[in-house]
């Protein structure tokens, strides 16, 4: 089962009003989806986008009751600026963000995101791409599989790994790759920096394939973009992210949308005439309570990011 994550701060930063349109980029299970419509009863609307089709089918499912005022898009949510529009979702009063992978995703072995279970090395979250997580490891040279590992994973031996990697090829299927990394990062223990809680050494390894497989980083930069393009004045934005180069990017894009000036500081005087178009809500990243954490921990490592969009012509 998926526990959507933050629920009710999602619920409270968004503040769904009854007439209100809501984009849910990520829909999954359909957990946050079905909040946003029950708080912007009766006649909120919900565009639900999501890659994975089977999520799309199953998250229809779990919200038949509401089929009337939602709509499901099996796309990228960086497709959103286009798609949008299309179906009168312009001027929305919010949008959501929840990235990664959804707890049924990762349950399903054939789906290949986890090596607790074998399973075919895939990891797409659209099965219609045409590129595997087998693919990427078995036809990739070393060096661009060092690079993937470092800068996905941020794993120190990212070469060593790729090089024991490379040896063992071809690696089909989930188990196979664990089995090379445990034997290759055992020897170096968890990363430092990481070792409060122990982490398997394949999870990053994992973790760094499934964002190489989906263009994980440039959809989330592309999808951004777009929100700023498709929220009216006064509309939020709320993204969760589960890892810090997600987070990082989420945090310097509100932090440049929010700049009323870009001119170099050494200019005493602003010509730039950039005006900012979205505002924090709050100061510090919003994380999930303890008591969320012990109730469901996969939301342990989830951050909350949350601005407001503001009139281009305000600041
Ligand atoms: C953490 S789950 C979302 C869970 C959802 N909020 C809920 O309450 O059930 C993330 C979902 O985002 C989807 N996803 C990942 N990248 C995507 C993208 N670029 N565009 C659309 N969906 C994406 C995944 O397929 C997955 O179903």
């Amino acid at each position: 089962m998926h526990i959507p994550v933050l629920y009710q701060e999602i619920i409270d930063y968004l503040q769904p009003k009854p007439g209100g349109r809501y984009i849910d980029g990520t829909v999954g299970a359909g957990g946050h989806a079905k909040g946003l419509l029950s708080a912007s009863a009766p006649d909120g609307q919900v565009l639900a986008f999501d890659r994975d089709p089977d999520a799309i089918a199953f998250a229809r499912q779990q919200l038949l009751e509401e089929e009337e005022r939602i709509t499901f898009i099996h796309a990228s949510y960086a497709e959103m600026a286009q798609v949008g529009p299309q179906y009168g979702f312009l001027e929305v009063d919010g949008i959501l963000l929840d990235l990664g992978l959804s707890s049924r995703q990762l349950a399903d072995a054939y789906r290949g995101f986890s090596f607790s279970a074998d399973g075919p090395l895939d990891m797409r979250f659209d099965p219609t791409t045409e590129r595997t997580a087998a693919d990427l490891v078995n036809d990739s040279t070393t060096k661009e599989l060092a690079w993937i590992f470092s800068r996905y994973g941020e794993i120190r031996q990212s070469r060593k790994l790729a090089v024991a990697i490379s040896r063992n090829r071809p690696i089909r299927t989930t188990r196979e790759l664990a089995e090379v990394v445990v034997g290759e990062l055992n020897m170096y223990g968890p990363r430092r920096g990481m070792s409060r809680k122990f982490r398997h050494p394949a999870t990053l390894v994992f973790q760094a394939l499934r964002i190489a497989v989906n263009d994980e980083l440039s959809e989330l930069e592309t999808g951004l973009e777009a929100t700023v393009t498709l929220l009216k004045a006064g509309g939020r934005l709320a993204v969760i992210s589960f890892h810090s180069l997600e987070d990082r990017l989420v945090k310097k894009f509100i932090r440049e949308q929010s700049k009323s000036c870009s001119c170099p500081p050494e200019q005493p005087v602003c010509t730039c005439e950039t005006r900012p178009l979205l505002r924090p809500v709050h100061r510090k990243v919003i994380r999930p309570t303890e008591e969320e954490i012990v109730k469901n921990p996969r939301s342990r490592s989830a951050k909350l990011r949350v601005a407001e969009r503001i009139a281009g012509d305000e600041g």
